[in-house]
Parts: C-alpha cells; structure tokens; sequence
C-alpha cells in the first residue's frame, strides 16, 4: 500500500501546488502531516486515509476536489450550505467583522450583530417566538433547548417534570441530550447510560407507504404513541416531546398529514413542551424559513443551526416562545441570571454577521420561494428513480429526498457507501447514512443539476452489486 505521506503529497500536493513544501514541511524534509492525526467524525478513518477526498475550494453548487475536478454539490455541504458556495456578500461580511471586532464575550456584554440577529430570526419565525439563545452548533442547540425545557417546568411549579421525550429514529446531533433523547443505536450503543429519565414514542416509518410523494396521507394516528407514554409515566414526569418535522439524518421520514398536528394536541393537553428541532428544516429547506410554518404546527421551542449562516461559520440557535423567557424572570430578584447556560462562542461576531448577510442573501435572491419552486421538479427528477436496481423505497418533501437501497445480504451500508464513492468519482456528492442516500442540495440549485445528479445516481445503481 502506499503510505499516507506520500497520498497526501500525491493529492494535496497536486491541488495547491508549491503550498505543499512551505506549509507542511518542516525541520528540513521532515513531512509533519500525513493524515493520520486528525482523528475524522462519522468517519471510517482507517479506510478514508487509504484513499482520500479531499475538498480544496468550493464556489456556487460545486466543490473542487484535490485532484481537482468539480463536484456537484448535491447535500449543500451537509445540509447547511443553503445559499451555495463562496456567495461574495456572505463572504465580505465576515471579512469585515473579523477586521472589525474579532470577538466579544456574551456573558454580561454583548455586541450589535447580535441583538440584530435575534430580532431577525424572530421576524422571520411565526408569530409568538419572541426570544433566542445562541450556541454554535446544532447538538449545543439541543442541549440548550432541552435544558431551558426543564428550567421552565420548574420555573412554573411543575419541578416533576424532569422526563424528555424523543423519538426512535430521532437524530438530535451528539451532546449527551441529544443522544439520549435521539433514537439512533448507533449513536448511542459506546456511550453507556446517557441521561436518565429520557423515552422515546415510535417512529413514523411505515414500508407499506413506500414511494410516497411528499407527506403519506395515512399515519396520524402514530402520534398517539405519546399517550402510551403519558399512561406510562404520568404527564407529571414529563417535561418536554422533542422531534424533527422531518427527520433527516435517520434518512428522510416524511410526517404523515396530521400527525405534527396531533403532538401538538397531545402536548397542550398534559402540559408537555414541544420542541420542533428545526436543525436542517429551516432556512428554505422545505420552502419558508421555517418548516412549522409550512406544516402550520407552532412548537413552544424551536432549535435551529446549520443554514443559519448558510454553512459559512458555526452558528447555534433556540428560538422561544412568548412566556417562556418571562416566567423564569419574574419575580426574580434584580440582578438574578435566569438561566445558568451558555457557550464562550455564544453569539461569536463572526457567526451574527455570517448570519446577517445569509439572512439578507436568502431575502434579496429570493431562495426560499425559489426551493418552494423546484420541489416539484425535484421530486418528479427523484421519484423517476423507482424500478432502478436496489430501491426500495423513495421519499421527498421540500428539496429533501431519501433513496433506500435494499442492503447487501450481511453487509449493511456496504452498498450505500460504494453509491457514495461512485458518484463523488462521476462528480457528484451524495450523501449516505446506512444504506439510505439522503439529498439536499443548495437552494440554489437548477433544475438541469438536479437531473444531473439523479442521472447520476440512477446510472451507477445500474451496475452497482
Ligand atoms: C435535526 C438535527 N439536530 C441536530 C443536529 C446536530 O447539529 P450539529 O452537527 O451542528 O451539532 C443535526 C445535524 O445534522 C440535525 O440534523
């Protein structure tokens, strides 16, 4: 095999040319960076640095890659580049912050791009959402969320309600909340315990709606789950319900008609909080900025993240409903911090004006009415995928699509990871969790790449083993 010093020669080497020996050579020929050291997330290490992919530049709705050929963006990074690549306003306004002011702490201080950001993600969110926490990421916004969802049980009297709902299937990003009240085994199995006190109503997955067109019209009534939930435990234990309106990385399940309608009767009914963790739904994702909206279904907390700053720099947030805020503050005495939470990088200048310029961006180009206009196109491209090899099941809403493949008899997500390397090889990006592709590309993609990338995928399904 050839070692990693001389790939990373191989490829690096050939994408930004001289760099090469200035930047990564040191102390005469001594080379100090083969790969090996960065230990990679959500990555199979070992079989990447065999043979790397390497992204060097990135502009609109393409990458380039090391070996320098373009890659058609077909998951907007992941899930967060959604008003493309290297957009020069988007770009300018970060450059101009950083000469700026580089960073100021939030904690009793604060700076204007932030208190701006604020007031816009609430213009933006439905009406009633009138407060917003600030983190970096979208698993610090989980957490964040689920913890403010317990201080305002307590804030309110009902100091039992220690209990979290999530999903199964659910995908909260990887803080100890998020995983525990998520629903992916994987995610969870090496990690022991997790927080107590956590269930899970049952999943929306149901094969006989298979190749469904946007929402299923049956499954409402899955929603009913957290009843037997509430007989379990008594509504008094539980202080929040957490879902995604469409989970994405469990690999695309679409919430049958009704059934975000009935979470939230359930919860008004015992009092239990519903958190919408808008993570990836946001931002045109499914159309408005926001999917409650286009579900019509307010959540009392909303999580978001990711396309906030359109993938530019890291940006957290939770947005809260009106009462939320106010029943933790008053009677309080003066000079009390009403929640004890919150991040060095809460806020980061960088992030409020990555965020403002996306957020002007998506307005002036108009981007989420644009996504609303392609969703058509998009799921006839996806859906004119049904009979190829392998598919067994084709989902969509909003410019999500998922692909299940059926699994490779005793080798789960062997074939979903050969479609990924085959179609980054024919220049395309897809993006695999288990054996389902999951897509997502940036808003401002047009309606010939999106055929192109389901040509793609249909082309190398063809001769896939
Ligand atoms: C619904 C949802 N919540 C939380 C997260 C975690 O976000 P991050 O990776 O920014 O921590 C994700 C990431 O994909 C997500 O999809």
């Amino acid at each position: 095999m050839i070692p990693a010093v001389l790939l990373f020669h191989h490829y690096v080497g050939r994408a930004i040319g001289k760099r090469t020996a200035g930047t990564y050579q040191r102390a005469g020929m001594k080379i100090i960076n083969d790969l090996s050291q960065f230990w990679m997330p959500f990555t199979a290490n070992r079989q990447f640095k065999a043979g790397p992919r390497l992204l060097v530049a990135a502009k609109g709705n393409y990458y380039t890659s090391h070996d320098g050929r373009q890659v058609l963006d077909g998951t907007a990074g992941l899930w967060c580049c959604n008003a493309g690549h290297g957009d020069p306003r988007i770009v300018k306004a970060i450059q101009d912050q950083a000469a700026t002011l580089d960073y100021a702490p939030s904690f009793q201080m604060g700076h204007p791009a932030a208190f701006e950001v604020a007031s816009r993600l609430t213009a933006m969110a439905p009406d009633g959402f009138d407060k917003v926490f600030f983190c970096s990421s979208g698993s610090e916004a989980v957490d964040s969320a689920l913890k403010i969802a317990l201080a305002y049980q307590r804030a309110i009297g009902q100091g039992s309600r220690t209990r979290l709902i999530g999903r199964e299937r659910g995908y909260h990003g990887v803080g100890f909340g998020g995983i525990s009240v998520g629903g992916i085994v994987g995610n969870r199995k090496q990690y022991g315990t997790l927080l107590a006190g956590v269930d899970h109503i049952r999943h929306t997955y149901d094969p006989a709606q298979a190749f469904t067109r946007g929402q299923p019209q049956d499954g409402a009534e899955l929603a009913n789950d957290l009843e037997r939930l509430v007989a379990l435990h008594d509504a008094s234990t539980i202080a929040a319900l957490i879902v995604e309106p469409v989970a994405g990385s469990t690999g695309v399940l679409i919430p049958p008609v009704g059934y975000l309608q009935r979470l939230r009767e359930i919860c008004d009914k015992y009092g239990i909080l519903l958190i919408f963790d808008e993570v990836i739904t946001a931002f045109g994702r499914v159309g408005p900025a926001f999917a409650s909206e286009r579900f019509g279904v307010m959540p009392d907390i909303m999580t978001t993240a990711k396309g906030v700053t359109s993938g530019t720099v890291p940006l957290g947030a939770v947005l809260v409903r009106k009462g939320i805020f106010e029943a933790m503050s008053e009677g309080q005495p003066e000079g009390a911090i009403e929640l004890a939470h919150g991040y060095t990088y809460s806020a980061h200048p960088l992030a409020c004006a990555a965020a403002l310029a996306t957020l002007d961006v998506y307005r002036d180009d108009g981007l989420f009415e644009r996504a609303m206009g392609l969703e058509e196109h998009f799921e006839q491209a996806i859906h004119a995928l049904a009979g190829k090899p392998h598919v067994a099941d084709i989902r969509n809403f909003g410019l999500i699509g998922g692909i299940e493949l059926t699994p490779r008899p005793g080798e789960p997500g062997k074939r979903g990871y050969e479609l990924f390397t085959r179609c980054y090889d024919a220049g395309v990006l897809i993006r695999v969790t288990g054996d389902i592709v999951a897509l997502s590309p940036p808003l401002t993609i047009e309606p010939g790449e999106i055929d192109r990338i389901m040509e793609t995928i249909g082309r190398e399904l063809e001769t896939l083993p």
